[in-house]
């Protein structure tokens, strides 16, 4: 029995059309058709490069490239007709093409294989996202740093088990995701750079016997070389491998400001207040203000670290060279990275928002003995303890003020010298938190100056960025 619905791309051996299973688990159009764009710019290219090498002839290259700008047309205009009979964008887009122009569609096709066209596509959209993310990132940091250095003397605990630590400032925790943000583009920079390579032209998994000019559609498409292995070309998905690791790492230290932002946002610790814009309320408690956003931001990272998960999945243990295992990476990729972009643009829009509350900052700044390391240092520095015996004897007077309930600095000199008969009033200098922050002037130290300083430096350096990117 002939079935005239028969692959028109392969028709040639096949006598009936895919069993509607078949078709289901084989379709990727519904996805892949976010590659139309990068699909047509490796086929201009491709077609452009074939009548250059005199592989079809001129006429044909303008016939196909002409078709292929009015396709785009259509794709955003939203005309297109994505037909699940013909599996993915490639053949969407070629068969398109054919009932345009005819026969020279038919030319389009040589000397390259949907295998070097949807690596050629996947790599030109993660750059694409890579590029975006970068400037995405590099405009979280801005804002990060401008608020940092608005708040660069604003006083807060530092907290390690989340117990009241030291004293920190607010700009110096929040210059410390700038550091990691930056990382964080770093590592996204240097995938970008193993990413950039063009895998066009290696056709199937052999190459191919024509003249083609692979330096060119790599050129072409801004790649800084074409891949080297046609076998490698085809059958490697590292670099959507790095990017979701990159923004996998990104988005577990953005999931932990989100944390913070979360708890600070609390009435329990009422160190910010967020803006309506990204907060909601409760249908049935008015009081309520959630920090919903915060809490997507951390919640999206899993999403995120599942797509590393299942990528790699995938990947594993697959002979080489493609195998249609492969067309499994994007629907997870790609969710992976619309989420990631949301998460970055989330976190931006709160950071610019945030309203710090620097009393209750203060005021728990001071709570939970927050400066008794600063005794301790006093003890060295001015008695010549070793740390260790300075140590035992701010214990003992942590425990004086704890029994009277009071502050460090509330405790009278003669209960200090009840436990260490050397110690002067001049101790009572180092106990409160102002002083306590300003002495931690060492390198990356918490102290105002340094942090206004770093705040200032790191606003100058992205804005300069920006302008010249
Ligand atoms: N839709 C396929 C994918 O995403 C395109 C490559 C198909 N190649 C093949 N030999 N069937 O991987």
């Amino acid at each position: 029995m002939t079935d005239t619905n028969a692959n028109r791309m392969w028709g040639g051996r096949f006598q009936m059309s895919p069993s509607e299973i078949m078709e289901d688990i084989n379709v990727s159009i519904e996805f892949d058709k976010r590659m139309a764009f990068e699909d047509i710019a490796g086929s201009k290219a491709h077609a452009a490069m074939l009548a250059a090498q005199g592989i079809i002839g001129a006429e044909d290259a303008k016939a196909i490239s002409e078709g292929l700008d009015r396709i785009l047309g259509e794709i955003e205009r939203g005309e297109f007709e994505y037909s699940r009979a013909l599996e993915d964008v490639h053949m969407n887009i070629e068969s398109r093409l054919k009932e345009m122009i005819g026969e020279p569609a038919g030319r389009l096709h040589t000397a390259r294989s949907r295998n070097d066209q949807v690596a050629t596509d996947f790599r030109l959209y993660i750059r694409a996202c890579i590029d975006a993310f970068d400037v995405a990132l590099r405009n979280l940091q801005h804002a990060l740093a401008t608020k940092a250095a608005a708040h660069a003397g604003t006083i807060m605990p530092g907290f390690t088990h989340l117990q009241p630590a030291q004293p920190v400032t607010f700009g110096h925790h929040l210059l410390a995701y700038v550091e990691m943000l930056a990382r964080d583009r770093g590592r996204f920079a240097d995938a970008r750079k193993r990413l950039n390579e063009c895998p066009l032209g290696a056709a199937a998994l052999a190459g191919t016997s024509f003249p083609i000019n692979r330096h060119a559609t790599a050129e072409t498409l801004g790649f800084d070389r074409p891949t080297a292995n046609s076998l490698d070309s085809v059958s490697d998905r590292d670099f959507a491998l790095e990017t979701l690791s990159a923004a996998t790492i990104c988005a577990l230290h953005l999931s932990r400001f989100a944390e913070e932002i979360v708890i600070w946002s609390t009435p329990q610790f009422g160190f910010i207040k967020l803006s309506d814009r990204f907060t909601t309320g409760s249908s049935i408690m008015p009081q309520k203000r959630n920090p919903d956003a915060a809490e997507l931001c951390r919640a999206k990272v899993g999403r995120i670290a599942a797509a590393l998960q299942s990528l790699a999945m995938v990947m594993k243990g697959l002979p080489l060279a493609y195998s249609k295992d492969m067309q499994e990476d994007k629907e997870v990729t790609f969710d992976a990275l619309d989420s990631f972009r949301l998460v970055v643009a989330a976190m931006a829009g709160m950071v610019e928002d945030m309203e710090p509350v620097p009393a209750t900052m203060h005021a728990a700044a001071g709570a939970g003995y927050s400066t008794a390391t600063d005794l301790a240092d006093w003890l060295v520095r001015e008695l010549n303890l070793p740390f260790r015996q300075a140590h035992h004897v701010t214990g003992a007077i942590v425990a004086t003020a704890e029994r009277r309930g009071v502050a460090l600095e509330n405790l009278t000199l003669d209960e200090m010298q009840a436990v260490e008969n050397r110690i002067t009033k001049a101790v009572f200098s180092v106990l409160s938190v102002e002083n306590s922050v300003k002495s931690r002037s060492s390198y990356g130290g918490t102290a105002p100056q340094n942090v206004a300083k770093t705040a200032a430096d790191w606003v100058a350096r992205l804005e300069t960025e920006a302008n010249s990117g």
